[in-house]
């Protein structure tokens, strides 16, 4: 079965997408500089598997390191790109961190294997559409002006990448644009490991839920949505690994949409940030601490996602629902209670 190289694989979301590649057959070879994650994964996964995954710890800002990672793993048919910066904040504060970082590692990767067939997958996100003109938001809606440095990363890469699956052979590409992933695998052995205070609203939940934190401010409760609320597109973290699985299929199969196609990856539901808050409380059975305090700038409305294009041609659908993220999220934080990993 194929070898699929999955950059950032030890990460919230890339590590999850290496078990759901194990499950489906495939080789996953995790390459990670472990700026954001912990070694200590690679044993959490092995505790799902059985088996842990070959792993080569190197910064693919580095171009001598990737060719000679690309000499030495000739077997490698399929990429799955996670690892970049990715906090909103810090990228308007340092910005040529999230460039230098973002930019050299994917055009190391693309350059280092311009000379075989590769088929490549690309984290992307809905924050490609800013605030969209309609909802639910499809594949097909203006890509708006970024917002942040960490916003803008996104949209280039997936302009190289257009530009670079049309006029390479050897290219075939998919970005996967993910709405809010959130929850754990059911085994709770693998979840996401913020570093210092969670700036998203799921971990922000969890800490607090569980004594780290005293209360969450919500950032704002008279927007013009159903309750005054954010609104946004949770997807379970485990769906968004079977979605970069079925991406790998498709291309592997051979897209007949062509050589870069993107896909939204969301269940198309809206839940309000009170929704998601409450829906914590439902599944964890603990009260939630929280204040409402002012707006977050550049902070979305309302987010959800069309999901027709992925359902019928990545043949892929969420089966997870809302209860099902904030009790696994729940269990996660548990486990880390009694197992911390640094
Ligand atoms: C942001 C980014 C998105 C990125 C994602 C994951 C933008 C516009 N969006 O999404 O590109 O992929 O993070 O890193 O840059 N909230 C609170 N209190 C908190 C934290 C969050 O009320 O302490 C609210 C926010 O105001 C928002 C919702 O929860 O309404 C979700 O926030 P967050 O988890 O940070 O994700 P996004 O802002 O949607």
């Amino acid at each position: 079965m194929s070898k699929i190289l999955v950059t950032g694989g030890t990460g919230y979301i890339g590590s999850h997408t290496v078990v759901e590649l194990h499950n489906a057959g495939y080789t996953p070879v995790i390459v990670d500089n472990l700026s954001n994650s912990s070694i200590k994964m690679l044993d959490q996964i092995e505790k799902i598997i059985g088996i842990k995954p070959e792993f080569h710890q190197f910064d693919l800002c580095d171009d001598t390191k990737v060719l000679e990672f690309v000499k030495n793993n000739p077997d490698i048919n399929g990429i799955i790109h996670f690892a970049a910066s990715k906090a909103v904040g810090e990228s308007v504060q340092n910005p040529l961190k999230y460039y230098h970082n973002n930019f050299f590692s994917l055009i190391n990767l693309l350059e280092a294997y311009r000379e075989k067939p590769i088929n490549f997958v690309f984290s992307s996100s809905c924050t490609v559409y800013g605030e969209p003109d309609y909802l639910p938001v499809d594949e097909a809606a203006p890509v708006k002006k970024a917002t942040s440095p960490y916003g803008n990363t996104k949209q280039i890469a997936e302009e190289i990448l257009e530009e670079t699956a049309n006029a390479y052979d050897n290219f075939n590409i998919i970005a996967l644009r993910y709405f809010n992933p959130v929850g754990a695998h059911e085994s709770a052995l693998i979840g996401e490991l913020p570093l210092g205070v969670p700036q998203n609203l799921l971990p922000f939940i969890t800490q607090t839920a569980i004594g780290k934190r005293d209360k969450l401010t919500v950032f704002g409760n008279d927007f013009d949505t159903k309750d005054g609320f954010c609104v946004r597109d949770f997807i379970h973290v485990v769906d968004l690994a079977k979605a970069h699985v079925a991406a790998i299929k498709l291309l592997e199969k051979g897209n007949p949409k062509g050589k870069y196609d993107v896909f939204n990856v969301g269940t198309g539901n809206g839940y309000s940030v009170l929704e998601a808050i409450k829906a914590f409380e439902e599944a964890s059975g603990q009260k939630l601490n929280y204040v409402v305090g002012p707006r977050r700038e550049g902070d979305i409305v309302k987010v959800y996602g069309d999901v027709t294009k992925s359902t019928n041609e990545l043949n892929w659908k969420a089966q997870l629902g809302i209860f099902e993220m904030m009790d696994s999220a729940w269990k996660w934080e548990k486990y880390l209670q009694e197992n911390p990993i640094d």
